[in-house]
């Protein structure tokens, strides 16, 4: 951050106002379960987007982005206008989300710089709409909470750039704690309680380094096969809103009132919130060698019935199998590639990423990246 500041003073030559920092998240449990106002187990990482910024006098913004150098330009008059190529259109997104809830927008200059990888299914692009945001509120003195700076995020997304994600992204931005998992309910819009990932163990992140063309119509389809399947699952058990309040056993025994499809797409979701349920329950014991078996039985679940998986996580997964070091992987995030988490001995970890890498290597012709990540906490204000 100091970096940045110091950058952002000798690009601008003005000192920053206030400095924000939002990280990237991990999907640890809990696949497509937020829209469908179920629960999930997730942690902020290490990694962050930092947005530094000083109101200007005018209507010009401009926004310095130190990933790769370019520099954004918008005006205040053309907040409406249709959502840029380049990354302001986060920023944009999230001015106009603000304006809807009351704040008003003001002029300024920004820069940024950002450690999450980009389109990989770790939030790289919630990490930015929550670091400016949080910048936007701090300077102008603004009141909102953090679950209400999640849903702008979230608005963003869904009404600016037409992608109908839920707000996991944002609210574990937001709401992650430092070495933990948090366990939200996307119902209720809270975080019902920290875990500590067992001492000993890491997540390694490994990216398929491949992400289908139509992945935002896909998200949006499932989304869809999710609502039709809860509406219909609705006549059969009055008072069920969304698939969050179908049991396993209810599902099985309405299945004859769905679709194939709409079946399959509810039982991952389904599935998915009874696995964070008991995997609550087995990191608070500390099993995690049962909790491991869960994230592998998720990405099965994701392959067979949600359809969000590709060859390449499938063949990731399928490493991480074979490989004695390794508790339990699965895909994280939307799907239709991006990044697989494994579950592993810390002291393991290094080898084991460099075991993964080479047999992927061999097998797909394609040099995947990996890191180890550290669970970081949540969005803030920096200081200096
Ligand atoms: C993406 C979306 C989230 C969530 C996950 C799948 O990351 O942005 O809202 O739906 O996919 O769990």
């Amino acid at each position: 951050m100091q970096q940045l500041i110091r950058k952002f003073t000798g690009h601008f030559n003005m000192p920053p106002a206030v400095a924000a920092q939002a990280p990237g998240r991990l999907e640890v449990l809990g696949n497509h379960t937020d829209y469908n106002e179920g629960f999930v187990l997730s942690c902020a990482v290490g990694q962050t987007t930092n947005f530094v910024l000083a109101p200007v006098s005018g209507s010009l913004c401009t926004v310095k982005d130190f990933r790769d150098g370019s520099e954004m330009h918008f005006d205040l008059a053309a907040l409406d206008s249709k959502p840029p190529r380049n990354g302001s259109k986060y920023i944009i997104g999230m001015l106009n989300e603000l304006r809807k809830r009351g704040f008003t927008p003001f002029a300024f200059n920004a820069a940024l710089e950002s450690h999450v990888p980009l389109s990989a299914g770790m939030s790289s692009s919630a990490a930015l709409e929550v670091a400016c945001a949080l910048a936007f509120v701090t300077v102008a003195n603004f009141t909102i909470d953090r679950a209400e700076l999640a849903r702008a995020g979230q608005g963003v997304e869904n009404n600016f750039l037409g992608l109908k994600t839920g707000l996991l992204d944002q609210f574990s931005s937001l709401f992650g704690k430092r070495d933990s998992i948090i366990m939200s309910d996307f119902r209720t819009v809270e975080v019902l309680g920290s875990h500590q990932l067992p001492a000993g163990y890491s997540f390694v992140v490994v990216n398929s380094m491949k992400k289908h063309t139509l992945v935002d119509s896909d998200y949006n389809i499932r989304r869809q096969d999710c609502e039709s399947a809860a509406s219909k699952l609705a006549a059969v058990y009055p008072g069920a809103k969304t698939l969050r309040d179908i049991t396993p056993e209810q599902l099985a025994n309405a299945k004859d009132k769905l679709t194939g499809r709409e079946f399959r797409r509810a039982a991952h979701v389904v599935g998915e919130c009874d696995r964070v349920k008991r995997a609550a329950e087995l990191l608070a014991k500390g099993d995690v060698t049962a909790f491991g078996k869960l994230l592998f039985d998720s990405h099965d679940s994701s392959m067979i019935n949600f359809e969000n998986s590709t060859a390449e996580l499938d063949t990731l997964v399928d490493i991480a199998r074979k490989d004695a070091a390794c508790l339990g992987a699965r895909l994280s995030g939307g799907g239709f590639g991006g990044i697989t988490i494994h579950l592993v001995k810390s002291d393991d970890a290094g080898s084991y990423a460099q075991r993964v890498k080479a047999a992927y290597l061999e097998r797909t012709g394609i040099e995947a990246e990996c890191f180890i990540c550290s669970l970081g906490d949540g969005a803030k204000i920096v200081e200096f």
